[in-house]
């Protein structure tokens, strides 16, 4: 059942002080089913970010339409949540309350506030850790307490920008499965940014892909992967030829771009 619709959005950044726009996203539309996981990956620049925040009504489109449910996105909501690539933890928090910290924003009573902060900090296999700060957690640990604490507050769907971004190639796999096997129990609609094509895959039931600046979809690919998938499944022919789809596409890509020609460093997607 489609749940989330984009329909030709486009988004101009505005400079007030010398008056320029810039177009950042170009005629982007897709639709998203109920429950479906989708990556987007694209070239750095190419609108990502912007396209998460228009989702989650931080920005409003230049034009074009985005429905949440059949009804017009126009203000943040705890439908949706955004989980950045630092999480935002407060550091004088100790993990259940940040957890509990969406709950408050959303006006839950303090007792079923504790109730559903603590079920979510088990999940994400935190419950050691409940009155810990966030300095006295490792890095994939804070990002656990972020995850927690955007699924406490049950959103319909789940905006992750690059939410491993900061995690080093191992904890970033545990991270991986550790978010399949949540999503497994839980359901939720999630639209996951990475710049990483196997994370991408591995993930998805549908990878979308993005064009260079300014950005619109160039493909969706269906990943019609078995789950539960393990890591093991990145040696499949298929998945290896899912791989070599999504490099050629993103070098074209960022090979077209002037930000290309212009670079007189090795292209990232150099293999
Ligand atoms: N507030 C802003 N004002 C003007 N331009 C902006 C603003 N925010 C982003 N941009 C520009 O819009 C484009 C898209 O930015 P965005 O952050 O959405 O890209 P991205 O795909 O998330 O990139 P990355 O992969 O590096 O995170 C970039 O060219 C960026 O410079
Ligand atoms: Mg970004």
């Amino acid at each position: 059942m489609t749940q989330l619709v984009l329909d030709r959005v486009q988004l101009a950044y505005e400079n007030e002080s010398t008056g320029a726009s810039f177009l950042a996203l170009s005629n982007v539309a897709f639709t998203i089913d109920r429950g479906e996981f989708v990556t987007i990956v694209g070239p750095s620049g190419c609108g990502k970010s912007t396209l998460l925040m228009l989702i989650a009504a931080l920005l409003k489109p230049t034009s074009g339409d985005l429905r949440l449910n059949g009804a017009p996105i126009t203000k943040p909501g705890s439908d949706r949540a955004l989980v950045f690539q630092d999480f935002a933890l407060l550091p004088w928090r100790t993990v259940i309350a940040n957890v509990e910290l969406g709950l408050e924003l959303k006006g839950v009573a303090r007792k079923a506030r504790r109730e559903t902060a603590r079920r979510y900090v088990s999940m994400v296999g935190l419950k050691a850790f409940e009155n810990a700060y966030p300095h006295q957690l490792s890095g994939g640990m804070r990002q656990r307490v972020g995850i927690a604490r955007a699924l406490g507050v049950e959103p319909e769907v789940l905006l992750m920008d690059e939410p491993f971004g900061a995690l080093d190639a191992q904890i970033r796999q545990v991270m991986a499965s550790e978010l399949l096997r949540i999503w497994e129990r839980d359901r939720k609609t999630i639209l996951f940014v990475t710049h990483d094509i196997d994370e991408a895959i591995y993930l998805a039931d549908r990878v979308i892909v993005m064009s260079a600046s300014p950005g619109r979809i160039i493909e969706e690919i269906a990943i019609d992967l078995p789950r539960p998938r393990d890591l093991s499944v990145r040696n499949t022919p298929r998945f290896v030829a899912w791989r070599e789809r999504i490099w050629n596409l993103l070098e074209a890509q960022i090979r077209g771009s002037g930000s290309w020609e212009q670079s007189d460093v090795e292209p990232v997607v150099a293999r």
